[in-house]
């Protein structure tokens, strides 16, 4: 090997080990984080509006009971519903999940944590995360925050309804998802946007 081809051998070696190191912490730029945010907030609220439509019908219909029938038979098959409707992949998560098929993964806990240290230093939960999670895939975090209704089924012991208890217990004994108070910060919706969605920038 030339000298010259040497040295671009080892600035490449030094390109790849650099890329690899920064992983997920890569820095996305400006356009990029704008357009995931666009993707995200639309999928999002997609999301939460058809959840909280059904669940409100839910607990109008059959009281905090019937709705807990609601959230832990149809909350994941509407999830599959409206991830199929807006055509990117989304999930519930949290630090403190309740069913364990919500768990977060590594990146995610990461974007929780961030979520929750930023709050405890400031008092006021962040704006929306983006990360890069691979390399084809942008992911979009958008903190939840629990309403006083949501305390008949997360809040603590004595807003929870006995018969909600019961049913929680029995379904989830793992349960981690109850002790919250109203403005809590109780976990995250997930996005994901291929980077082909973004187009070039
Ligand atoms: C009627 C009871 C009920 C109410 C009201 C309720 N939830 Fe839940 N929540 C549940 C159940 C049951 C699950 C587990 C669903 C499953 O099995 O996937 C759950 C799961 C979640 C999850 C997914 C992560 C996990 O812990 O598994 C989030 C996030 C969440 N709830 C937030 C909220 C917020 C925010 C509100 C208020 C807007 C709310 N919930 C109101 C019963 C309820």
């Amino acid at each position: 090997m030339d000298r010259l081809a040497r040295t671009t051998f080892m600035l490449l070696l030094a390109g790849i080990v650099a890329s690899c190191g920064a992983g997920e912490e890569e820095e996305v730029p400006a356009e990029v984080q704008e357009a995931v945010i666009a993707i995200g907030s639309s999928a999002s609220d997609a999301l939460l509006h058809t959840l909280m439509a059904n669940l409100t019908a839910a607990m109008q219909e059959n009281g905090a009971a019937g709705a807990i029938e609601f959230c832990s038979t149809s909350a994941s098959g509407l999830t599959a519903e409206v991830v199929r409707e807006v055509g990117v992949d989304m999930k519930r998560t949290s630090l403190r999940y309740r069913n364990p098929a919500n768990a977060p993964d590594e990146q995610e806990i990461k974007a929780l944590r961030h979520f929750q240290s930023v709050l405890s230093e400031t008092g006021q939960l962040p704006g929306p995360l983006v990360l890069k999670a691979g390399r084809d895939e942008y992911r979009f975090y958008r903190p939840l925050t629990l309403a006083p209704p949501c305390l008949r089924c997360h809040g603590s012991a004595g807003e929870v309804d006995p018969t909600v208890q019961a049913i929680l217990d029995e379904r989830y004994p793992d349960d981690m998802a109850t002790g919250y108070s109203a403005g809590d910060f109780r976990g995250v919706i997930r996005v994901s946007v291929p980077a082909d969605r973004i187009g070039p920038t």
